[in-house]
């Protein structure tokens, strides 16, 4: 896909959550139809899901794929350090990310996108890709838009 049609894509994507979280604001309840709607409509993922913040750890919350790990310390794996930096993270080689935890040996690229309200971390977004350096820049800002949204409506 080239990046003037995966912008267009995204901004689609983007109404496309929009209409169907409609006025919906359960938080469990909105991420669950997120994570299927980004699993299902983003070529190439065997992943997609959210982490919530509970203290210093990241529980796994609703997803799409194969079962995950469901606690991963604030720090650690690709998850854990874009919760600490508060920003995304794109690991185009999981192999060469140190600290990465293998949840699903088939995952090659991995792309998490933080959930930050009033300055703290709530949770992340994580998408993983059995293809090496699936993401870019694009996929990273598409995300981060739908993430917005889905904080924007979500209690
Ligand atoms: N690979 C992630 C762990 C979560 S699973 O990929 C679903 C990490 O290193 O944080």
């Amino acid at each position: 896909m080239k990046s003037m049609d995966k912008s267009a894509f995204y901004r689609d994507l983007a109404r496309q959550l929009e209409a169907l979280l409609g006025a919906e604001t359960n938080r469990i309840a909105n991420a669950a139809n997120a994570a299927a709607l980004i699993y299902h409509a983003l070529p190439d993922l065997n992943w997609a899901g959210f982490y919530f913040r509970h203290g210093d750890e990241l529980v796994l919350g609703p997803f799409q794929g194969k079962p995950a790990c469901v606690r991963i310390p604030i720090g650690k794996g690709v998850c854990g350090t874009s919760a600490a930096r508060r920003e995304a993270v794109l690991v185009p080689d999981v192999h060469a990310f140190p600290g990465h935890i293998a949840c699903d040996p088939g995952s090659r690229s991995e792309l998490v996108v933080p959930l930050v309200e009033n300055g703290s971390v709530s949770g992340v977004l994580d998408l993983d890709s059995p293809q090496p350096s699936r993401f870019d820049d694009t996929d990273r800002q598409g995300c981060e838009r739908l993430v917005a949204l889905f904080l924007a409506r979500s209690r």
